[in-house]
């Protein structure tokens, strides 16, 4: 259960490319008090086959997510208190119990609900949601006499389960829990076992199953293949979910929730909100109206690319704004990030709205919020949503916006918005661009924004996503490029003394954001790197390549 309770610490926000623009707008969804929902599975043309995660609190609930649909299951995380008027429209096929913080004996241990057992559909208990079924189907759970936490050995008894068909009798598994269950509840046996837990795995005839370990970690090498019995053989599903089904899905159900409205959406540049555009494009053609900002802390060709790609070739209905004068006007002198973040999320704000307000009656705000955002905001005491809001600190839309928001991408992972990018026809290189943080590169100039220090650092940037693309490395990494630092050092060109910058390169491995390791980029190309920075860019002089990795270090530097 530990595990729960491991991910880092972090000042900053676990993004996707748009999160600027979510944090931005995060407030008229707040002013709006929507909730995330599950969507009726009749508005579907499609039979969609559905489970339900019901989560306990484990950060881990969302990789649970990801691993059912990776199986083509749809999936949705609910948590441990939702009614079931509000999971039926999903029409489960079965329910899976996520693992939690908590321990069954606890005060307020949350509980699954009644319809979980009482809908006689198969359920996957993991961890604590074993525990937690132990608990209320009359066996008993009891403190470990030794936590277990780390590799075991599984062994299955001589039981012809489902659940481990063409698996080996012992495979290696991950496990992290306190308790343990003591008595199983009437009608189950004992699948499974490790040295320390005589009932790693439980399960009855009628489809109710209970593991110790954790299936959906890659420390189980072979979890995907028992979550996928589970979905395939115990509930009977077919795995017929696609992103690329998602698109058609996601179109009609725009058309249906906006009718004749307006809608107005933000557009960054990043794959979220371009792939959320595209769609709703597709759907109420020029009922919608992207909005781009030009905060002239973009990167060398973004203005022009995103304008090409929106107006030029998909014809979208698009204003485009340059406010880059106002963006440097109040960045004037200003040096403490925080500070930087805050001014430019308040003039994106004042900016959207002036020009939002030019477009007259507008009935919805389209934004590329992506499943990870809601099922971190649907936890409570959401640390990552509290960070997002002091990061930006924005102050919120104006009040007379009383917009109703469109969010077609919000039961999507951040893959599966890739595959629908594809699917519409969007480039690769806009569906699979690496993450840029919404204040752009005010936060890659350590010190004071200037005219003259952007265009350094755009010409060294260039030059590393240039030379990182040469290297076919672009899409292994998770982020690559460079920083300007106030440093100035002693150089010598020819003849001549030089005192010139010093520009950071950094570039860093990742699958959340939440850790990093810097990239292992091999010399030669970081050797070209060097060369070409410090000869086209006369105003620096001497490259480093940052080998920290996060935590201790963040992936920006400010
Ligand atoms: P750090 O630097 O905290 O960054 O390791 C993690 C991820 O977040 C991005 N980032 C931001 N994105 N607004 C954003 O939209 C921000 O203020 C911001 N700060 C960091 C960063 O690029 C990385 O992907």
């Amino acid at each position: 259960m530990t595990m729960e309770k491991e991910k880092p610490e972090s000042h900053r926000v676990s993004v996707s490319g748009d999160v600027e623009v979510s944090a931005y707008l995060e407030i008229a969804k707040e002013r709006v008090g929507e909730q995330p929902q599950a969507e009726p599975e009749e508005k579907f043309g499609v039979e969609r086959e559905a489970v339900v995660i019901i989560d306990f609190g484990s950060q881990y609930s969302w990789l649970i997510a990801r691993r059912v649909r990776e199986c083509r299951v749809y999936c949705e995380v609910v948590h441990s208190d939702a009614s079931w008027d509000s999971v039926a429209p999903l029409r489960p096929r079965g329910f899976i119990l996520s693992g939690g913080p908590s321990s069954v004996y606890e005060p307020n241990a949350p509980q699954a609900p009644a319809y979980v057992y009482e809908s006689h559909l198969p359920v996957l208990g993991i961890c604590y949601g074993m525990q937690v079924m132990a608990h209320q189907l009359g066996g008993k759970v009891a403190p470990g006499q030794k936590r277990e936490y780390g590799l075991a050995v599984l062994h299955q008894n001589s039981v012809n389960s489902h659940l481990f068909a063409g698996l080996p009798t012992e495979m290696p598994v991950w496990m992290s829990h306190g308790d343990r269950i003591e008595e199983m509840p009437p009608g189950f046996i004992s699948l499974a076992y490790t040295e320390n837990s005589a009932i790693a795995a439980m399960g009855t005839a009628g489809g109710l199953i209970g593991l110790q370990f954790h299936p959906e970690v890659v420390h189980t090498p072979q979890g995907k293949t028992i979550l996928q019995n589970f979905l395939y053989k115990i509930c009977k599903c077919s795995g017929n979910w696609t992103p690329g089904s998602f698109a058609a899905e996601s179109m009609e159900r725009v058309k249906e929730q906006v009718k004749t409205g307006r809608v107005i959406c933000a557009l960054s540049g990043g794959v979220d909100s371009a792939v959320a555009a595209t769609l709703i494009q597709r759907a109420i053609g020029d009922q919608l109206t992207c909005i781009f900002v030009n905060t002239g802390l973009l990167r060398r060709e973004e203005v022009e690319r995103t304008l090409n790609t929106f107006q030029k070739n998909m014809k979208m209905n698009l204003i485009y704004v340059d406010a880059s004068e106002r963006f440097l006007q109040r960045l004037k002198g200003v040096i403490d990030p925080e500070e930087k973040r805050h001014i430019i999320g308040e003039e994106f704000v004042n900016v959207f709205e002036e020009e939002a307000a030019k477009i007259g009656q507008v009935d919805f705000l389209a934004q590329g919020t992506l499943y990870p955002d809601v099922i971190e905001s649907a936890s409570s005491g959401n640390r990552a949503v509290a960070t997002i809001k002091t990061h930006h600190n924005v102050g919120g839309l104006p009040s007379r916006m009383r917009l109703s928001l469109v969010e077609p991408l919000r039961y999507l992972f951040k893959d599966e918005v890739r595959e629908v990018g594809m699917a519409l026809g969007l480039s690769e290189e806009m569906v699979y661009r690496q993450p840029f943080p919404g204040p752009g590169l005010a936060i890659r100039i350590i010190g004071e924004v200037t005219k003259e220090r952007l265009e350094i650092l755009r010409a060294a940037d260039w030059i590393v996503m240039n030379e990182i693309k040469k290297a076919k490395l672009y899409r292994q990494l998770w982020q690559s490029f460079a920083v300007l630092t106030p440093v100035r050092s002693v150089g010598v060109m020819g003849d001549f003394r030089t005192y010139g910058y010093m520009v950071a390169v950094r570039a860093v491995t990742s699958e959340d954001a939440m850790t990093a390791d810097w990239a292992r980029l091999p010399y030669d190309v970081l050797a070209r790197i060097s060369n070409r920075i410090v000869n086209e860019v006369p105003e620096v002089n001497r490259v480093v390549y940052d080998i920290s990795s996060k935590p201790p270090s963040t992936i920006e530097w400010e």
